[in-house]
């Protein structure tokens, strides 16, 4: 169990292109995803990419559970999502609040396409291939990006929509991601 250092936006790794994994079922890949495992459970977050923590690999987690304070959350299942790619499915994009954990306290409103197909490999290696839509396209566009030196503020359009979050939903208890 390792709790990693989650790296803040302004820290150059951040904006770097992550390097492909080229061997699958190894102790490192295990290991670096139990560290992101045990730091995304650690910051209550929704997903996290492995530049995050410091290591320049495209290797990417997410996940969101029934949470009873948020019964109307849409859920999405715990994922391990080595070299992605992604495929919009159709042009239609929608605007949604996020957050990240490397951009702590803020949310704004992000454009993300609706529909996305994406595919890739789980740390074992075996294939994943998916299409989804809504909440689970926003979470593995806005992780996947990161392993493209790409964080959410970027994507915003309109500024005004960009806070903190405490002063933008005051009385309501947020997860930091
Ligand atoms: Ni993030």
């Amino acid at each position: 169990m390792t709790i990693k250092t989650v790296l803040r936006m302004g820290d150059p790794i951040l904006l770097q292109p992550a390097t492909e994994v080229l061997q699958f079922d190894t102790p490192a890949l295990h290991a670096l995803v139990q560290d992101m495992q045990d730091t995304m459970t650690h910051m209550n977050g929704a997903g996290i990419a492995a530049p995050q923590i410091g290591v320049s690999l495209r290797v990417v987690i997410f996940g969101v559970g029934s949470n009873p304070r948020y019964p109307d959350a849409e859920q999405v299942p715990y994922t391990v999502l080595i070299n992605p790619t992604l495929h919009p499915v159709g042009d239609a994009q929608e605007d949604g609040w996020e957050g990240c954990l490397s951009v702590p306290g803020m949310r704004g409103v992000v454009p993300r396409y609706q529909r996305l197909h994406y595919t890739g490999f789980d740390q074992y290696g075996n294939p994943i291939d998916r299409l989804v839509s809504g909440f689970h396209a926003r979470v593995v566009q806005h992780e996947c990006d990161h392993l493209d030196g790409i964080l959410y503020p970027m994507r915003i359009q309109d500024l005004s929509n960009f806070g903190f979050t405490d002063v933008l939903f005051p009385n309501q208890d947020i997860q930091d991601d």
